[in-house]
């Protein structure tokens, strides 16, 4: 976060994120996910919870109002097989490969079931 908000690092939003939030604001934000990490790692992480992360980009329960493809509509099926390509670098993408490939293989199934025909 720090290195895209410098400018140091490239990114295709992520830069104009960044300059949004201050050093602290950053920190806490990085506390928070790396919190939400280890409780993955438990196994006690909804799959309610793993899918808020994307709401952020696609909104809420994935019905995106703006250019990100909404994922609201979609089968599971589409969204897990979707993320597989995505983390696998089959198909292209500007920031959801990354993303991708903070998944295991039992999140993202997580993940598309929850999100999956809303
Ligand atoms: C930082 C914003 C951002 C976040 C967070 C994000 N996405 Fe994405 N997503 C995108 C963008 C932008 C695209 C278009 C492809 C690209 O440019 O990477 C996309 C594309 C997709 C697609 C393909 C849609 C289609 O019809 O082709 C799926 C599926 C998807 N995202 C799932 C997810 C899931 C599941 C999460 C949460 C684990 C997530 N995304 C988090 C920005 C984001």
């Amino acid at each position: 976060m720090l290195e895209f908000k410098a400018g140091a690092r490239e990114g295709t939003v992520m830069n104009r994120i960044a300059k949004g939030y201050s050093d602290t604001e950053i920190a806490a934000v990085a506390q928070h996910f790396a919190a939400l990490g280890q409780t993955a790692a438990a196994g006690r992480v909804t799959p309610s919870a793993l899918a808020d992360a994307c709401a952020a980009c696609h909104g809420t329960d994935g019905m995106s109002p703006g250019a990100i493809p909404a994922l609201s509509g979609k089968s599971a099926g589409y969204i897990a097989r979707r993320m597989h390509e995505f983390r696998a670098d089959v198909r292209e993408g500007t920031v959801m490969n990354r993303i991708a490939k903070g998944y295991d293989n039992d999140e993202i199934a997580a993940i598309a079931q929850h999100l999956g025909n809303q």
